[in-house]
């Protein structure tokens, strides 16, 4: 029996779909723990690209179990078109699918909401998905939220719209000015959604202990990355959950004591999507290649990521507050073509360096990054499986990597396909 968290150790978009399929064939559940439909897996099996956004892509292999815990945000429209999207591809989405009860249910308001609440902000808005997340647990913390289990009795949906649509309409009529929800069609809407989600909700806590005393290996997906965790992430440019690996206990039902892995998925170089501090954006050719080289395109939103350089105080945070067992380092080949490669080591700010992760948004916006260079390779790397194979100078920058963030490197990634990739150490 195995338990292994993986989670992205920068602001997301690390190549956490990649590393999560592979270790996938060696597990027997598969667990998204927080977040929602704002996440985007981007798997590619053979020559066909899947998108996966809240089902955790195990739902692709067939024989394994996939679980949607209490930790995360469930918009039933956007699951339910997921769900027919798989199943039109001839993926079979049926008793291997299972849903926490206790996971809150996004509701249209909460979309309209948040739509508001970003235009009001104007320079200031956080750069949202505009999926309805932020509200949503929010009304989760202000115990108002609206579960799973709640929405399949017809008695307390109503009960709980009534009071909550009631509040709502008040705040988007009043201080918004737009047009608030009609009850009865919330409530038709979501109790329609409700007869086709009853057959995967359950007690998923249950489950996964009883799949423990089983022995069965069992993978955490995160989605997002440290950085956009609530607590930990440059606040508040961040999701409104826990992305990093205590998300994975709280979001679950399963014990800390159980988990006995954390692998941080880390890209070679940084990318962000949204507002918020980025100590080593590059906002120039270099940060275009990396764009266009690396395919840095969101892939919920379509957004541009911003791109810039390796950031060693913001991955070796991550270390730490993850508890980082080993890294998997992901689209190293995206820096084949470059003369020269940096490494960010420090911050520098009003004459001093900073060689840990400052929680003041003014610095983090205000910093200059105190890089070092390390000469590029200037051949190809894709697709390379065996470590010995990589070029002189990308091994360099591994070990340098490596040595900086003090922990070990489980898995590099060459390219997009399950094969593209070094196993270094193994997982499972
Ligand atoms: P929200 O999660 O939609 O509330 O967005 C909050 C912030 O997190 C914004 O900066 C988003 O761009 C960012 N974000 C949310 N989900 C993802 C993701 O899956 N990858 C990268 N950034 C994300």
């Amino acid at each position: 029996m195995s338990t292994v968290v993986i989670t992205g150790a920068q602001w997301g978009d690390e190549g956490k779909g990649k590393i999560v399929d592979l270790l996938t064939e060696d597990a027997d559940y598969i667990v998204r723990y927080q977040g929602g439909h704002n996440a985007g897996h981007t798997v590619v099996i053979g020559d066909e690209e899947f998108i996966l956004h809240l089902i955790p892509s195990g739902i692709l292999r067939p024989g394994k179990k996939c679980v949607i815990g209490n930790g995360v945000v469930i918009d039933p429209h956007a699951l339910l078109t997921e769900i027919d999207g798989l199943r039109e591809k001839g993926i079979e989405v049926k008793d291997n699918l299972f849903i926490s009860g206790r996971a809150h249910i996004i509701m249209p308001y909460h979309r309209a909401i948040e739509k508001e609440s970003e235009k009001q902000k104007g320079s200031l808005r956080i750069g949202t998905t505009g999926r309805g997340i932020g509200p949503t647990y929010a009304d989760k913390m202000a115990r108002v939220g609206i579960r799973v289990v709640d929405i399949l009795d017809e008695e307390i949906l109503m009960e709980k719209l009534m009071i909550n649509i009631q509040e709502m309409n008040y705040f988007l009529e009043r201080l918004y000015g737009v047009k608030g929800f009609v009850l009865d069609e919330v409530y038709k809407e979501y109790t329609g959604y409700a007869a086709r989600l009853r057959d995967f909700a359950g007690d998923t806590s249950v489950l996964l202990n009883q799949a423990l005393a089983e022995g069965k290996n069992i993978l955490f997906e995160g989605a997002q990355g440290t950085h956009l965790d609530v607590d930990h992430g440059t606040y508040p440019y961040v999701t409104s959950s826990n992305a990093t690996a205590g998300g994975a206990c709280t979001g679950s039902g399963v014990g800390p004591t159980e988990i006995n892995k954390v692998v941080g998925v880390v890209k070679a170089y940084t990318t962000r999507v949204g507002s918020g501090p980025f100590p080593t954006e590059l906002k120039d050719a270099t940060g275009e290649f990396l764009r266009d080289k690396g395919r840095e395109y969101g892939a919920t939103t379509g957004r541009p990521r911003r791109c810039g350089w390796f950031d060693v105080l913001a991955t070796r945070y991550a270390a730490r507050v993850n508890g980082f067992t080993g890294m998997a380092i992901t689209k190293l080949d995206v820096l084949d073509d470059l003369d020269e490669i940096k490494i960010c080591t420090g911050y520098s700010f009003e004459g001093k360096i900073y060689s840990e992760m400052p929680s003041e948004l003014k610095v983090l916006e205000g910093c200059e990054p105190v890089l070092e260079s390390i000469e590029g390779w200037k051949v190809s790397t894709s697709g390379i499986s065996k470590y010995e194979e990589l070029p002189l100078n990308a091994k360099k920058y591994i070990e340098r990597i490596k040595d900086l963030i003090g922990v070990e490197v489980d898995i590099i990634s060459t390219g997009f396909r399950r094969d593209e990739t070094i196993i270094l150490r193994k997982i499972f």
